[in-house]
């Protein structure tokens, strides 16, 4: 296991206001890090960094990422041991709304992060997160490996490949093996679970509707997507993180971390997992008519982490949707309790982690 690789390490994670960066920044209080977060302020009241409460328990700097300067002035100052890049412009139908913003943060904040590591001295690890949508999507029915080709023909998926170039070149010229610094990127996809309230997301749309007793509008019902509670994904990070500290170029380079075959549904079938949970609401079908659309089916083979890693996810459907209801059926609890519920997910996981390695 890897609890005791980040004890007392110094870890900075970029975009700890946001989901995914939040639930990792608590994993890793949970294992006693020391943690710092950089990122812009969060964006909601009921997101999962202020419903936990977490001003209160790690160092944040309001820090857009675009900014070199002062990013490296941070990282010159902390002196982090690990760092876990997350911050970005997340969301794809904003990518086709602001271009420019999703290039400048995903792409220059990326390559703005990587120099700032090779700047500072004191980095290990460096876990660089990506995108499944980082792939050309050929419409495969089978999964992408990470050696298939990059593409993307919406502004988000291109701008996270190309943050998948600049890390593979940054590897190539900077950190080889003369350098003693460690950089991987991780490729996932489709995270659910609590304190998501980002627009535009399948599963808050689904909970904006059910606490307003309306029906739950599905554009796309029958998509398939590879739904991944978001500590499956963190749970690869984290082993990679690990590994990336040893002396060895071996885990360097790109990982995909992807749920099972089994977690792969359609949308139609997560809302009426959604709404079992909940425990009532109904669900209204609508003909897609978006000139912005998703891709279609995309999906991870995940190998690589399974076989190298010894990686593997441990969630099934029901597991995945009824952690993620609890997480956000909690009104009227207090931050701690909430933070509290959010550790104990992260234990129950982590018992799983042990007894099935
Ligand atoms: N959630 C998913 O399903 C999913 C799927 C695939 C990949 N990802 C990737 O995982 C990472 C985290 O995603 P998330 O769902 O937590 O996103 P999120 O939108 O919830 O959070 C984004 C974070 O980035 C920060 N940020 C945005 N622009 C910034 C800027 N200019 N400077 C500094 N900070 C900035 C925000 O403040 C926030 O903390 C992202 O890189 C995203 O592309 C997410």
């Amino acid at each position: 296991m890897f609890d005791k690789i980040y004890k007392d390490k110094k870890v900075i994670i970029t975009g700890d206001t946001g989901f995914k960066g939040s639930w990792l920044a608590i994993w890793l209080l949970s294992m006693g890090t020391d943690v710092m977060g950089i990122s812009l302020p969060p964006e909601t009241p009921r997101d999962n960094y202020v419903l936990c409460g977490l001003n209160e328990r790690i160092t944040h700097i309001n820090q857009d990422i675009r900014d070199y300067n002062a990013l490296r002035k941070i990282f010159n100052e902390y002196n982090p041991d690990i760092v876990f890049h997350l911050a970005a412009q997340a969301i794809v139908l904003e990518g086709y709304q602001d271009p420019l913003k999703t290039y400048g943060t995903n792409f220059m904040g990326t390559v703005n992060v990587l120099e700032a590591i090779r700047h500072t001295k004191s980095v290990k690890a460096g876990v660089i997160i990506t995108t499944d949508k980082c792939y050309e999507n050929r419409e495969w029915v089978y999964g992408y490996r990470e050696t298939d080709r990059l593409g993307g023909n919406d502004p988000y998926s291109a701008s996270k490949a190309a943050c998948e170039i600049a890390i593979a070149s940054y590897n190539h010229s900077f950190f080889n093996d003369d350098s003693s610094t460690n950089i991987a990127s991780a490729r996932a996809g489709n995270v659910i679970g609590g304190g998501d309230w980002a627009e535009n997301r399948i599963v808050p749309d689904c909970v904006r509707a059910l606490e307003k007793d309306a029906p739950i509008i599905i554009r796309n019902p029958k998509a398939v997507r590879p739904w991944q509670h978001v500590l499956e994904p963190l749970s690869g990070y984290l082993k990679l993180g690990s590994l990336l500290c040893s002396d060895t170029k071996e885990f360097t380079g790109p990982w995909n971390f992807g749920p099972s075959s089994k977690n792969m549904v359609t949308v139609k079938e997560l809302a009426e997992k959604i709404i079992k949970n909940w425990g009532h609401g109904k669900i209204s079908c609508e003909s897609e008519n978006n000139k912005f659309s998703e891709a279609n089916l995309l999906h991870l083979d995940i190998s690589k982490a399974v076989n190298k890693l010894k990686w593997q996810p441990k969630l099934d459907f029901a597991d995945t949707v009824s952690f993620m209801i609890d997480e956000y059926k909690v009104d009227g609890m207090t931050k701690a309790e909430i933070y509290e519920q959010r550790v104990e997910h992260i234990i129950k996981y982590m018992d799983n982690m042990n007894e099935n390695p």
